[in-house]
Protein backbone atom coordinates (compact mmCIF):
# COMPACT_ATOMS: atom_id res chain seq x y z
CA UNK A 1 0.00 0.00 0.00
CA UNK A 2 1.17 3.26 -0.69
CA UNK A 3 1.75 6.06 1.56
CA UNK A 4 -1.45 8.37 2.41
CA UNK A 5 -0.53 12.16 0.74
CA UNK A 6 -2.46 13.53 4.19
CA UNK A 7 -2.11 13.12 7.67
CA UNK A 8 -4.05 14.35 10.16
CA UNK A 9 -2.56 15.12 13.63
CA UNK A 10 -4.58 14.72 16.85
CA UNK A 11 -3.30 16.93 19.36
CA UNK A 12 -3.68 15.11 23.13
CA UNK A 13 -0.86 17.77 24.50
CA UNK A 14 -3.28 19.60 26.75
CA UNK A 15 -5.01 16.44 28.19
CA UNK A 16 -2.45 13.41 27.59
CA UNK A 17 0.23 15.24 27.99
CA UNK A 18 -0.60 17.23 31.40
CA UNK A 19 -3.18 14.48 33.25
CA UNK A 20 0.47 12.97 34.77
CA UNK A 21 2.30 16.24 35.72
CA UNK A 22 2.57 16.04 39.46
CA UNK A 23 3.15 19.82 39.63
CA UNK A 24 0.38 21.83 39.54
CA UNK A 25 -0.29 23.65 36.15
CA UNK A 26 -3.10 26.64 36.40
CA UNK A 27 -6.21 27.06 33.95
CA UNK A 28 -4.58 30.16 32.64
CA UNK A 29 -1.46 28.17 31.37
CA UNK A 30 -3.34 25.53 30.07
CA UNK A 31 -6.05 27.49 28.35
CA UNK A 32 -2.86 29.39 27.17
CA UNK A 33 -1.07 26.69 25.45
CA UNK A 34 -4.19 25.05 23.70
CA UNK A 35 -4.85 28.88 22.09
CA UNK A 36 -1.21 28.80 21.03
CA UNK A 37 -1.80 25.20 19.53
CA UNK A 38 -4.83 26.41 17.93
CA UNK A 39 -2.90 28.82 15.95
CA UNK A 40 -0.59 26.55 14.63
CA UNK A 41 -2.90 24.57 11.57
CA UNK A 42 -3.97 21.63 13.57
CA UNK A 43 -7.59 20.79 13.04
CA UNK A 44 -8.01 18.28 16.72
CA UNK A 45 -7.01 19.29 20.11
CA UNK A 46 -7.82 16.85 23.42
CA UNK A 47 -8.20 19.77 25.76
CA UNK A 48 -8.95 17.78 28.52
CA UNK A 49 -10.55 15.22 30.61
CA UNK A 50 -13.95 14.90 32.44
CA UNK A 51 -12.82 12.22 35.18
CA UNK A 52 -12.36 11.76 38.90
CA UNK A 53 -10.09 14.61 40.37
CA UNK A 54 -9.52 11.77 43.08
CA UNK A 55 -7.88 9.60 40.16
CA UNK A 56 -6.62 12.62 37.96
CA UNK A 57 -6.42 15.60 39.87
CA UNK A 58 -4.11 17.59 37.34
CA UNK A 59 -7.54 17.43 35.40
CA UNK A 60 -9.45 18.69 37.63
CA UNK A 61 -10.02 22.45 36.28
CA UNK A 62 -11.26 20.88 32.39
CA UNK A 63 -14.33 22.67 32.52
CA UNK A 64 -13.04 25.63 33.44
CA UNK A 65 -9.94 25.03 30.30
CA UNK A 66 -13.28 24.84 27.90
CA UNK A 67 -15.25 27.75 29.15
CA UNK A 68 -11.54 30.36 28.73
CA UNK A 69 -10.20 28.90 25.80
CA UNK A 70 -10.63 30.63 22.28
CA UNK A 71 -12.66 28.34 19.99
CA UNK A 72 -11.57 28.78 16.13
CA UNK A 73 -14.78 27.39 14.22
CA UNK A 74 -12.38 24.60 11.97
CA UNK A 75 -10.88 22.86 15.18
CA UNK A 76 -12.22 20.42 17.37
CA UNK A 77 -11.56 20.23 20.92
CA UNK A 78 -12.46 17.14 22.61
CA UNK A 79 -12.38 15.68 25.90
CA UNK A 80 -11.82 12.19 27.39
CA UNK A 81 -15.20 10.80 28.82
CA UNK A 82 -14.84 7.43 30.98
CA UNK A 83 -18.56 7.19 32.00
CA UNK A 84 -21.92 9.49 32.03
CA UNK A 85 -21.43 11.44 34.66
CA UNK A 86 -18.24 12.73 32.90
CA UNK A 87 -19.76 12.80 29.66
CA UNK A 88 -22.56 14.70 31.31
CA UNK A 89 -20.40 17.30 32.76
CA UNK A 90 -18.27 17.80 29.50
CA UNK A 91 -21.55 18.66 27.60
CA UNK A 92 -22.33 20.85 30.31
CA UNK A 93 -18.76 23.08 29.48
CA UNK A 94 -19.94 22.97 26.13
CA UNK A 95 -18.25 19.99 24.99
CA UNK A 96 -18.59 18.82 21.55
CA UNK A 97 -16.73 16.09 20.87
CA UNK A 98 -15.44 13.40 23.42
CA UNK A 99 -13.72 10.17 23.56
CA UNK A 100 -13.94 6.75 25.33
CA UNK A 101 -11.20 4.63 26.69
CA UNK A 102 -10.98 1.00 26.96
CA UNK A 103 -8.31 -1.26 27.04
CA UNK A 104 -7.30 -4.64 25.46
CA UNK A 105 -5.95 -6.01 28.50
CA UNK A 106 -7.80 -6.70 31.53
CA UNK A 107 -5.66 -5.90 34.50
CA UNK A 108 -4.97 -2.36 32.88
CA UNK A 109 -8.61 -1.64 32.39
CA UNK A 110 -9.75 -2.32 36.27
CA UNK A 111 -6.34 0.00 36.69
CA UNK A 112 -7.32 3.10 34.79
CA UNK A 113 -11.06 3.04 35.20
CA UNK A 114 -12.19 0.35 37.93
CA UNK A 115 -14.00 -1.86 35.87
CA UNK A 116 -13.29 -4.89 33.76
CA UNK A 117 -13.77 -4.39 29.87
CA UNK A 118 -16.56 -6.14 29.12
CA UNK A 119 -18.04 -3.60 31.81
CA UNK A 120 -16.33 -0.63 30.12
CA UNK A 121 -17.77 -2.01 26.91
CA UNK A 122 -21.49 -1.28 28.69
CA UNK A 123 -21.04 2.06 30.02
CA UNK A 124 -19.63 3.03 26.82
CA UNK A 125 -22.62 1.89 25.12
CA UNK A 126 -25.03 3.82 27.20
CA UNK A 127 -22.95 7.25 26.72
CA UNK A 128 -22.82 6.50 22.72
CA UNK A 129 -26.89 6.77 22.58
CA UNK A 130 -27.09 9.67 24.73
CA UNK A 131 -24.07 11.09 23.04
CA UNK A 132 -25.86 10.46 19.53
CA UNK A 133 -29.17 12.14 20.67
CA UNK A 134 -27.15 15.27 21.73
CA UNK A 135 -25.42 15.19 17.75
CA UNK A 136 -21.56 14.76 19.98
CA UNK A 137 -18.91 12.80 17.80
CA UNK A 138 -17.05 9.95 19.90
CA UNK A 139 -13.90 8.79 19.31
CA UNK A 140 -12.50 5.13 20.87
CA UNK A 141 -9.29 4.43 22.22
CA UNK A 142 -8.02 0.94 23.04
CA UNK A 143 -4.62 1.06 25.75
CA UNK A 144 -2.35 -1.05 26.08
CA UNK A 145 -2.45 -2.63 22.43
CA UNK A 146 1.32 -3.29 21.75
CA UNK A 147 1.50 -4.40 25.87
CA UNK A 148 0.02 -4.00 29.30
CA UNK A 149 2.24 -2.88 31.81
CA UNK A 150 0.47 -5.57 34.23
CA UNK A 151 -0.01 -8.45 31.67
CA UNK A 152 2.75 -7.84 29.00
CA UNK A 153 2.08 -9.59 25.35
CA UNK A 154 -1.53 -8.81 24.56
CA UNK A 155 -2.76 -10.74 21.62
CA UNK A 156 -3.87 -8.98 18.12
CA UNK A 157 -6.94 -10.65 18.63
CA UNK A 158 -8.17 -9.23 21.80
CA UNK A 159 -7.30 -5.66 20.64
CA UNK A 160 -9.35 -6.54 17.74
CA UNK A 161 -12.24 -7.43 19.28
CA UNK A 162 -12.59 -4.34 21.89
CA UNK A 163 -11.57 -2.27 18.92
CA UNK A 164 -14.79 -4.16 16.77
CA UNK A 165 -16.90 -3.67 19.96
CA UNK A 166 -16.23 0.15 20.20
CA UNK A 167 -16.80 0.54 16.39
CA UNK A 168 -19.65 -0.95 16.11
CA UNK A 169 -21.81 0.84 18.78
CA UNK A 170 -20.88 3.87 16.96
CA UNK A 171 -17.22 5.36 17.68
CA UNK A 172 -16.16 6.72 14.32
CA UNK A 173 -12.81 6.72 14.96
CA UNK A 174 -10.38 4.01 16.59
CA UNK A 175 -7.14 5.33 18.26
CA UNK A 176 -4.86 2.33 19.24
CA UNK A 177 -2.45 3.15 21.96
CA UNK A 178 0.36 1.68 22.52
CA UNK A 179 0.42 3.23 26.12
CA UNK A 180 3.86 2.12 27.39
CA UNK A 181 5.56 2.45 24.28
CA UNK A 182 7.20 -1.38 23.88
CA UNK A 183 5.96 -1.92 20.16
CA UNK A 184 8.30 -2.33 17.55
CA UNK A 185 7.69 -1.66 13.67
CA UNK A 186 6.59 -4.90 12.36
CA UNK A 187 4.02 -5.57 15.71
CA UNK A 188 2.47 -2.21 14.93
CA UNK A 189 2.22 -2.67 11.05
CA UNK A 190 0.52 -6.11 11.73
CA UNK A 191 -1.68 -5.18 14.47
CA UNK A 192 -2.95 -2.48 12.09
CA UNK A 193 -3.70 -4.80 9.62
CA UNK A 194 -5.26 -7.21 12.07
CA UNK A 195 -7.34 -4.71 13.37
CA UNK A 196 -8.30 -3.16 10.09
CA UNK A 197 -9.89 -6.32 8.25
CA UNK A 198 -13.19 -5.42 9.52
CA UNK A 199 -12.57 -2.13 10.81
CA UNK A 200 -11.73 0.29 7.38
CA UNK A 201 -8.35 1.87 7.69
CA UNK A 202 -9.67 5.50 7.30
CA UNK A 203 -10.97 5.39 10.78
CA UNK A 204 -7.97 3.96 12.88
CA UNK A 205 -5.24 6.23 14.49
CA UNK A 206 -2.72 5.40 15.87
CA UNK A 207 -1.17 6.59 19.29
CA UNK A 208 2.17 6.11 19.99
CA UNK A 209 3.80 6.69 23.52
CA UNK A 210 7.99 6.79 22.96
CA UNK A 211 9.18 4.78 25.63
CA UNK A 212 11.62 2.83 24.08
CA UNK A 213 12.41 5.28 21.29
CA UNK A 214 10.22 2.91 18.70
CA UNK A 215 7.61 6.00 18.26
CA UNK A 216 8.36 7.02 15.15
CA UNK A 217 9.52 3.93 13.62
CA UNK A 218 5.69 2.94 14.33
CA UNK A 219 4.09 5.33 12.83
CA UNK A 220 6.20 4.93 9.46
CA UNK A 221 5.55 1.74 9.31
CA UNK A 222 1.59 2.20 10.11
CA UNK A 223 1.85 5.01 7.54
CA UNK A 224 2.71 2.06 5.08
CA UNK A 225 -0.33 0.06 6.30
CA UNK A 226 -2.04 3.23 4.72
CA UNK A 227 -2.72 4.83 8.33
CA UNK A 228 -3.20 8.03 8.44
CA UNK A 229 -4.80 9.70 11.76
CA UNK A 230 -1.87 10.14 14.68
CA UNK A 231 -2.01 11.21 17.93
CA UNK A 232 0.83 13.12 19.52
CA UNK A 233 1.67 15.48 22.06
CA UNK A 234 3.48 18.68 21.76
CA UNK A 235 6.83 18.52 23.63
CA UNK A 236 6.81 15.13 23.49
CA UNK A 237 4.56 15.74 26.98
CA UNK A 238 3.15 13.00 28.64
CA UNK A 239 2.17 9.59 30.47
CA UNK A 240 -0.99 7.47 31.73
CA UNK A 241 -0.50 7.98 35.98
CA UNK A 242 -2.03 4.21 35.86
CA UNK A 243 1.13 2.81 33.21
CA UNK A 244 4.28 3.01 35.37
CA UNK A 245 6.85 3.63 32.94
CA UNK A 246 4.66 5.02 30.46
CA UNK A 247 7.01 8.08 29.07
CA UNK A 248 5.91 10.65 27.14
CA UNK A 249 3.73 11.21 23.84
CA UNK A 250 5.52 10.65 20.71
CA UNK A 251 6.24 14.69 19.91
CA UNK A 252 3.92 16.51 18.28
CA UNK A 253 6.75 18.29 16.41
CA UNK A 254 8.84 15.11 15.61
CA UNK A 255 6.03 13.28 14.02
CA UNK A 256 5.81 16.34 11.91
CA UNK A 257 9.62 16.81 11.01
CA UNK A 258 9.17 13.36 9.64
CA UNK A 259 5.83 13.67 7.47
CA UNK A 260 7.07 17.06 6.38
CA UNK A 261 10.50 15.17 5.25
CA UNK A 262 8.11 12.21 3.65
CA UNK A 263 6.41 15.03 1.42
CA UNK A 264 2.97 14.09 3.30
CA UNK A 265 1.14 17.37 3.86
CA UNK A 266 -0.88 17.72 7.74
CA UNK A 267 -1.40 21.87 7.09
CA UNK A 268 0.32 21.99 10.36
CA UNK A 269 3.13 24.95 10.96
CA UNK A 270 6.24 22.97 12.51
CA UNK A 271 7.32 26.90 13.65
CA UNK A 272 3.92 27.39 15.49
CA UNK A 273 4.69 24.14 17.49
CA UNK A 274 7.64 24.25 18.64
CA UNK A 275 6.80 27.76 20.00
CA UNK A 276 3.91 26.16 21.69
CA UNK A 277 6.28 23.49 23.32
CA UNK A 278 8.97 25.57 24.52
CA UNK A 279 6.59 27.56 26.24
CA UNK A 280 4.81 24.93 27.66
CA UNK A 281 8.09 23.15 28.42
CA UNK A 282 9.59 26.22 30.20
CA UNK A 283 6.09 26.83 32.34
CA UNK A 284 6.91 23.19 33.40
CA UNK A 285 10.69 24.32 33.95
CA UNK A 286 12.42 21.65 32.26
CA UNK A 287 13.66 20.89 28.50
CA UNK A 288 11.06 19.70 25.80
CA UNK A 289 10.91 16.28 24.91
CA UNK A 290 11.10 16.92 20.98
CA UNK A 291 13.99 16.30 19.63
CA UNK A 292 13.32 18.41 16.50
CA UNK A 293 12.83 21.50 18.58
CA UNK A 294 16.19 21.03 20.81
CA UNK A 295 17.84 21.14 17.38
CA UNK A 296 15.75 23.60 16.23
CA UNK A 297 16.44 25.91 19.22
CA UNK A 298 20.42 25.14 19.08
CA UNK A 299 20.54 26.20 15.26
CA UNK A 300 18.47 28.97 15.73
CA UNK A 301 20.54 30.45 18.95
P1 LIG B 1 -14.89 4.79 40.48
O1 LIG B 1 -14.24 5.12 41.79
O2 LIG B 1 -15.12 3.35 40.17
O3 LIG B 1 -16.23 5.64 40.25
O4 LIG B 1 -13.96 5.41 39.35
P2 LIG B 1 -17.65 5.55 40.91
O5 LIG B 1 -18.65 5.62 39.81
O6 LIG B 1 -17.72 4.40 41.89
O7 LIG B 1 -17.72 6.93 41.75
C1 LIG B 1 -16.84 7.17 42.83
C2 LIG B 1 -16.60 8.67 42.98
O8 LIG B 1 -16.02 9.20 41.79
C3 LIG B 1 -17.88 9.47 43.23
O9 LIG B 1 -17.51 10.58 44.02
C4 LIG B 1 -18.24 9.98 41.86
O10 LIG B 1 -18.98 11.17 41.90
C5 LIG B 1 -16.87 10.24 41.26
P3 LIG B 1 -17.67 10.57 45.63
O11 LIG B 1 -19.13 10.26 45.86
O12 LIG B 1 -16.75 9.47 46.14
O13 LIG B 1 -17.21 11.94 46.03
N1 LIG B 1 -16.86 10.16 39.80
C6 LIG B 1 -16.50 11.17 38.99
N2 LIG B 1 -16.03 12.41 39.24
C7 LIG B 1 -15.76 13.19 38.19
N3 LIG B 1 -15.89 12.79 36.90
C8 LIG B 1 -16.33 11.55 36.61
C9 LIG B 1 -16.66 10.69 37.67
N4 LIG B 1 -17.12 9.43 37.74
C10 LIG B 1 -17.25 9.13 39.04
N5 LIG B 1 -16.44 11.18 35.34
C11 LIG B 1 -13.65 6.33 37.15
C12 LIG B 1 -14.26 5.22 37.98
C13 LIG B 1 -13.75 5.94 35.69
C14 LIG B 1 -14.41 7.63 37.42
C15 LIG B 1 -12.15 6.51 37.58
O14 LIG B 1 -11.52 5.29 37.53
C16 LIG B 1 -11.41 7.49 36.71
O15 LIG B 1 -11.67 8.68 36.75
N6 LIG B 1 -10.46 7.00 35.88
C17 LIG B 1 -9.80 7.84 34.90
C18 LIG B 1 -8.39 7.41 34.75
C19 LIG B 1 -7.72 8.27 33.70
O16 LIG B 1 -8.14 9.38 33.39
N7 LIG B 1 -6.62 7.74 33.13
C20 LIG B 1 -5.87 8.44 32.14
C21 LIG B 1 -6.55 8.53 30.82
S1 LIG B 1 -6.43 7.03 29.85
C22 LIG B 1 -4.91 7.17 29.03
O17 LIG B 1 -4.14 8.03 29.33
C23 LIG B 1 -4.63 6.24 27.87
C24 LIG B 1 -4.79 6.91 26.52
O18 LIG B 1 -3.93 8.03 26.41
C25 LIG B 1 -4.47 5.93 25.39
C26 LIG B 1 -3.15 5.18 25.60
O19 LIG B 1 -2.11 5.81 25.81
O20 LIG B 1 -3.21 3.96 25.54
C27 LIG B 1 -6.23 7.41 26.31
MG1 LIG C 1 -1.78 7.89 25.97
Amino acid sequence: MSFPSHVRLVEVGPRDGLQNEKQPISVAQKVALINALSASGLSYIEAGSFVSPKWVPQMAGSAEVFQKIQRAEDITYAALTPNMQGFEAAIAAGVKEVAVFGAASESFSQKNINCSISDSLKRFEALLETAQQHGVRVRGYVSCVLGCPYEGEIAPEQVRSVAQALYDMGCYEISLGDTIGVGTPHKAAALFATVGRDIPRSQLAGHFHDTYGQALANIYACLSEGIAVFDSSVAGLGGCPYAKGASGNVATEDVLYMLNGLGIDTGVKLEKIIAAGLNISAVLGRETGSRVARAWHASAH
